[in-house]
């Protein structure tokens, strides 16, 4: 733990030591954001599509709170470093949830491409996308009538004023690999980016004027993904990660990012920033014991032990039958050494991580730099 936090201290400073020139500040009053489980602070759990049940949550809101991880997912460490509040999910209908500050339309499972009937989360970005249209058509509804729900709404100013964020595509990528060849799936990115785009289109129509885009992930250092495509040593990387996955990763990240340029060339009054989560993952895995973790690709929470510690049969948290006997597929002993929580999604520590390298600005195009040095509000 110690190491840890002085390796990140360390690095991060080092650094800091080298501000960039050009810079979007990297501070807004209000969030709006979308895409899949990796941002997903509680929408799908609110849907009663699907349960979570501990130790997700266990280190930090001692309860699963409806995100994917055992605690703080990319975005909250966002929200913190700007000093905003976590998001509610836009789904959230219990508590009276407040969205003052933004609004969550991530939803797990979510893909960029129209849900099908076998798809995990009917949520898939058109639909977010226009439940953000509903949700400022009702909150300026509510605004005419006073100020009665000041306390629980967004001004009219934010719309516009607002951070649009965007963190959507590893379904479309990672789940083809299910059914389509690798050719196939590369020959579909024009197609997922092109329903992207109409999403972007939309929210500009809407007043978005602030984009903020993360790239997809090494999504063949994915536990799942190397237990079930992996099996055969002549798939993977020299960092044990199934080459095809990163390889169409990459592929759809260098599309996106053009069509990051491509749209802030068309959109002079806007602010478009394209984050590399790709790089600072693929860091993360390939140099995990400089920063101070002992497991790249091992999920910690998981049934079957080493070297995966995943089976498709019983996910994190569950408690099944197998073999006429009952397992519970438990969390490890100490989830800050792990960068794989579950198999599919990243640990709170490494999620801390990615956010740290994130607040550089260095992995950003444009790239930015923060006038406070975050670094010293990291909470390890
Ligand atoms: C966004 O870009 C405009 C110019 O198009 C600039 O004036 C403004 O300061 C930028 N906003 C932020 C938050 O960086
Ligand atoms: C791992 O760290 C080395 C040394 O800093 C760096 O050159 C390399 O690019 C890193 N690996 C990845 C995949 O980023
Ligand atoms: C279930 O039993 C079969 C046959 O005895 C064995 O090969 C397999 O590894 C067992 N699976 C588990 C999960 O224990």
């Amino acid at each position: 733990m110690a190491t840890k936090t002085l390796a990140l201290i360390i690095f991060t400073l080092v650094h800091l030591c080298f501000p960039l020139a050009k810079s979007v500040e990297f501070n807004f009053p209000a969030v709006f954001n979308f895409g899949d489980s990796n941002s997903d602070t509680g929408g799908l759990v609110s849907s009663g599509i699907e349960t979570i049940n501990p130790p997700y949550g266990q280190s930090y809101f001692k309860i699963p709170s409806g995100r994917y991880s055992d605690g703080r997912l990319i975005v909250d460490f966002l929200m913190d470093a700007m000093d905003l509040p976590f998001l509610n999910s836009y789904l959230d209908s219990i508590g009276a949830p407040s969205f003052r500050k933004g609004c969550n339309f991530a939803a797990a499972g979510s893909t960029v491409l129209p849900a099908t009937a076998t798809s995990v989360s009917p949520f898939s970005f058109g639909l977010q996308v226009s439940q953000f249209g509903r949700f400022k058509a009702k909150t300026l509804e509510l605004l005419a009538k006073g100020r009665k729900f000041s306390k629980y709404i967004p001004t009219e100013d934010v719309f516009s004023k607002g951070l649009y964020m965007f963190d959507i595509g590893q379904n479309d990528v990672a789940g083809a690999f299910y059914s389509k060849t690798f050719d196939q799936i590369i020959a579909s990115i024009p197609t997922i980016l092109l329903e992207f785009e109409n999403g972007i289109k939309y929210l500009y129509d809407q007043g978005a004027r602030n984009f903020w885009i993360h790239n997809t992930g090494p999504l063949g250092c994915l536990t799942q993904n190397v237990l079930k495509f992996g099996t055969d040593p002549s798939k993977l990387d020299e960092q044990g990660c199934v080459s095809a996955h990163n390889q169409a990763a990459k592929l759809f990240n260098l599309q996106l990012h053009a069509l990051s340029k491509k749209l802030q060339g068309q959109y002079s009054d806007t602010n478009f920033t394209y984050v590399d989560i790709f790089s600072i993952k693929s860091n993360l895995i390939a140099n995990y014991s400089k920063y101070g973790f002992e497991q790249p690709i091992m999920a910690c929470c998981g049934y079957g032990g080493p070297p995966l510690n995943y089976d498709f049969r019983i996910s994190c948290g569950q408690t099944k039958i197998l073999n006429g006997t009952s397992v519970t597929a438990k969390g490890c002993t100490d989830s800050t050494d792990y960068i794989s929580w579950d198999g599919i999604h990243y640990t709170e520590a490494a999620n801390q991580f990615v956010s740290s390298q994130i607040l550089t600005g260095k992995y950003s195009d444009p790239p930015f730099s923060d006038k406070m040095p975050f670094v010293l509000k990291l909470k390890f």
